[in-house]
C-alpha cells in the first residue's frame, strides 16, 4: 500500500512538527507546500510578477535563508489567493504525494485539492493565543525582534485571507481528523497523530 497522509490547518498550529514526525516514523518523504508558496512570495517582494514566479520557481528558490520572516508569510499568503498560481504548483505537489514509497504533505488545502484520495487527512489546530505563542518563540529564537501582539495580529489577517480565499480555501476536508494542539506538548500530539495512522491504515511505524 502506497501511504499518502494530508495534513492541513492554520497558521502555527503545529503542522510542520507532526508532519516531520509522521514521515519519520512511517518511513515516508515529506514536503511543506507553505515552503513553495513561501519561495513564490519571497521573489515578488524582489519585483517579479507572481505568475511568473511561481512558473519559474527554482529548487534553490526553497533554499532561500529567510523564508520564515513575517514578511514572506504574508506575501506568500497574498500570491497563494491567485487561481493561477496554485495552478501552476498543483502539478509538482500531485507528483511528490504520488512518489513511490509513500508521502506527507502540509499546507492549507493538501485532504481536499491535492490529493482527495488520501489515505490519513489531518486538520491541526489550536487556539489563537497558542498558535501566536509558538510563532512568537520560534521568531524570537531565530534572532527576529518581534511582539506578540503582532504576531497575533499577523496570524488572524493571514488566518483569515485563507479562509476566504475563493481558490482552494483553508477548510478541512470532510473526511479529515481534527487535532487540536492546545493543550498537548509536542510528544503528545505526535503520538496521538502516529495512533490515528495506524487505526485508520493497519500500517505500524518503522521506528
Ligand atoms: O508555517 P505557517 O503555517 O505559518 O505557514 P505556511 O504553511 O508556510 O504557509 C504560508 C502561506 O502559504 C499560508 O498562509 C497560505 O497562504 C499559503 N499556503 C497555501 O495557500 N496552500 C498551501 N498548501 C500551503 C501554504
Amino acid at each position: 500500500m502506497r501511504l499518502t497522509i494530508a495534513i492541513d490547518g492554520p497558521a502555527a498550529a503545529g503542522k510542520g512538527t507532526i508532519s516531520r514526525a509522521l514521515a519519520d516514523a512511517f518511513g515516508l518523504a515529506h514536503l511543506d507546500t507553505g515552503l513553495i508558496y513561501r519561495a513564490t512570495g519571497r521573489r515578488t517582494l524582489d519585483g517579479t510578477p507572481a505568475l511568473e514566479a511561481a512558473r519559474t520557481l527554482t529548487a534553490e528558490d526553497l533554499d532561500a535563508d529567510d523564508l520564515r520572516t513575517p514578511e514572506v508569510a504574508r506575501a506568500a499568503s497574498v500570491v497563494a489567493a491567485i487561481p493561477d498560481v496554485r495552478a501552476a504548483l498543483v502539478d509538482f505537489q500531485r507528483a511528490f504525494a504520488r512518489r513511490q514509497g509513500g508521502a506527507v504533505l502540509d499546507g492549507r488545502d493538501i485532504g481536499t485539492v491535492i490529493c482527495p484520495e488520501a489515505e490519513v487527512k489531518f486538520f491541526v489546530t489550536a487556539s489563537d493565543d497558542v498558535r501566536a505563542a509558538r510563532r512568537h518563540k520560534e521568531l524570537v529564537g531565530t534572532g527576529h525582534d518581534v511582539d506578540l501582539e503582532t504576531v497575533l495580529a499577523d496570524l488572524r489577517e493571514r488566518d483569515a485571507r485563507d479562509s476566504a480565499r475563493a481558490a482552494a480555501p483553508m477548510i478541512a476536508a470532510d473526511d479529515a481528523v481534527t487535532l487540536d494542539t492546545s493543550d498537548m506538548d509536542i510528544d503528545a500530539a505526535v503520538q496521538a497523530a502516529i495512533s490515528l495512522v495506524t487505526e485508520k491504515t493497519g500500517v505500524t511505524p518503522v521506528r
